[in-house]
């Protein structure tokens, strides 16, 4: 097991192909434990995690973006038949939801705040989802957020039997593939000290 946080962030890769092999329940409680101990806005904790490992049914939701595929803009359609593709190999997902307790309790207060309460829900449950990279990585599997899932919400709860709002879907399983880390930006193109 890796030890170094910095380690396990910078060989955190997006994982794309994966083993047929099923995840051990032990790991993926794990992986939703780091999600739960996550910080959040309030600590209103607004965030909902399905965990799929019924083959036929990911299977229908790749099927669902591979469908949608055909009706969105160019780029769009090549990143919905990509994310069909891993969703096809992949032995379990983890669809990520916003509960929206935050700003449909502040919904009183007016626009300014429920802006402002959305913005935290997104950033708490971005930061929970960060938290199941890295133990994913620790754990050594394979992940893939697909952010793209969210274009299929609609169908996606109809077939899961959801309502409430998609943030993305987790591709989980044991890696096939070892990709090299796509380029970064330089520190010090993205940073600037004030003094
Ligand atoms: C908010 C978010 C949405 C993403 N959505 C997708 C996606 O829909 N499909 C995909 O293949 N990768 C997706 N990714 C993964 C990125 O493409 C990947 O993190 C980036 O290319 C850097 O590669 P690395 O994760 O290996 O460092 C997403 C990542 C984030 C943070």
């Amino acid at each position: 097991m890796k030890k170094c946080l910095l380690e396990i962030i910078n060989s955190r890769r997006t994982i794309r192909k994966y083993k047929n092999k099923k995840i051990d329940r032990e790991k993926i409680k794990l992986l939703l434990k780091a999600a739960r101990d996550c910080q959040s806005a309030h600590n209103t904790q607004p965030w909902e995690f399905i965990v799929i490992e019924n083959k036929r049914l990911i299977e229908q939701i790749a099927k669902l973006l591979h469908g949608k595929s055909k009706n969105v803009h160019i780029g769009f359609n090549i990143l919905l038949k990509e994310a069909s593709k891993i969703l096809m190999q992949t032995p379990l997902i983890i669809a990520v939801y916003n509960t929206k307790e935050l700003s449909e309790k502040f919904s009183f207060l007016g626009k300014k705040y429920k802006k402002l309460c959305k913005l935290y829900e997104i950033q708490s449950i971005a930061a929970a989802i960060q938290n199941i990279t890295l133990t994913a990585e620790i754990l050594e599997l394979g992940l893939a957020w697909l952010g793209i899932s969210v274009f299929c919400e609609k169908d996606i709860n109809r077939l899961i039997g959801r309502k409430s709002s998609l943030m993305a879907i987790l591709c989980v399983g044991y890696p096939s593939e070892f990709p090299e880390k796509p380029k970064r930006k330089d520190i010090n193109k993205i940073s600037r000290f004030i003094r």
